[in-house]
């Protein structure tokens, strides 16, 4: 039996293109499906001002394949330095939806990230009293702490603190990956949401490490347990409005995943919509789809939601490219380990 779903064109809040010829190769992947996108600006040296901003959606509008519609919605990379009058002025003019916490040393390109967080204390009072959203990656660098606690240890120790002592900032949880991020989601108002991405809706930490490493699995947060995983699926096919998609789709050449000291990231930007749609459908939520991928996300950041749709259609196996070539080298599409029969209408 055909089976269809017709959806607004979707927005990724949370995507990573990278530059130069890894952006040419890869942004077209997302533009094909998706209307929007907030850029990440771990680019080395990271985007950090208005100015870098500027440039880099420059350098992504002139990287679109002709005739694609898609609009880069950019972050500043918040650091010690950060000035709460750039960010200000880079907010009231459009350019700029929101800012990027990385902790320092937490994931790829993070070392100009926060150590101190009393440093970035007047950006944040900016911020919360403009009503300019804080994207953050949710992990403690304390090596201490075990890799797979560092969400939850997190949310205790930096992120709750800085809710509290920064009243109306409004934070989205990025690529959360347990059920304690579910629950600290769940705890907040209309100034938090959080994204999760299609690959933590699909694996957990078996598929990494179980009868071999799998380093095209590895990512940042890493996956955790099964309990986690069923959390997520919960929380982003239960209809709530604070939970949205955000892929981190994350490119990294195969000579870089491949290694000794393999890159974090899963590259999802070719299959996400079709493999959301086998987990709605799996979680008996194809209904809800729309609303986690084109509707909850836009609400948060005060955007309409696109015009125009996008249909999905279930049919024989859907296929998909096993790496996408780029000039910078070749990057491997995420594997879902199943057969998928959804397919993009484009
Ligand atoms: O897996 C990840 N890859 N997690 C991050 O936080 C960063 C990202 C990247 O930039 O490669
Ligand atoms: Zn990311």
């Amino acid at each position: 039996m055909t089976q269809h779903l017709t959806i607004r064109r979707p927005d990724d809040f949370h995507l990573h293109l990278r530059d130069g010829a890894m952006l040419q190769g890869v942004l077209p992947e997302t533009a094909r499906h998706f209307a929007r996108a907030i850029i990440m600006p771990n680019l080395v040296p990271p985007v950090v001002t208005s100015k870098d901003a500027a440039a880099y959606r420059d350098r992504i509008l002139a990287a679109l394949p002709d005739g694609a519609r898609f609009e880069p919605l950019m972050t500043l990379y918040l650091t010690e330095g950060t000035d709460p009058a750039d960010v200000a002025a880079a907010h009231a003019s459009g350019l700029v939806k929101a800012v990027k916490l990385y902790p320092a040393g937490a994931t790829t390109n993070s070392s100009s990230g926060v150590r101190d967080f009393s440093k970035v204390r007047a950006v944040l009072e900016k911020m919360a009293e403009i009503g300019l959203p804080l994207c953050v990656h949710g992990e403690v660098v304390d090596p201490s702490v075990d890799i797979f606690d560092r969400e939850a240890v997190f949310i205790d120790r930096v992120l709750d603190p800085i809710r509290r002592a920064t009243p109306g900032l409004r934070v989205v949880m990025e690529h959360i990956t347990t059920e304690e991020g579910v629950a600290y989601a769940r705890s907040g108002g209309g100034d938090l949401g959080a994204t999760i991405t299609t690959h933590h809706l699909i694996i957990n930490r078996n598929h990494i490490l179980a009868g071999g490493i799998r380093p095209h699995y590895y990512c940042l947060p890493v996956a955790k347990r099964e309990k986690h995983r069923l959390a997520l699926r919960a929380a982003a096919t239960g209809g709530e409005t604070r939970f949205f998609l955000g892929t981190d789709s994350a490119p990294h050449v195969d000579a870089l995943k491949e290694h000794a000291c393999g890159c974090a990231g899963c590259f999802t930007a070719t299959n996400t919509m079709a493999l959301l749609a086998h987990v709605f459908e799996e979680e008996g939520a194809l209904d809800r789809m729309e609303a986690y991928t084109s509707l909850n996300g836009a609400a948060f950041y005060r955007l309409p939601p696109n015009d125009g749709t996008i249909t999905l259609t279930k049919a024989g196996p859907a296929e998909w490219p096993a790496k996408i070539l780029t000039g910078a080298g070749p990057v491997t599409v995420f594997d879902p380990g199943f057969p998928v029969h959804w397919h993009v209408e484009t």
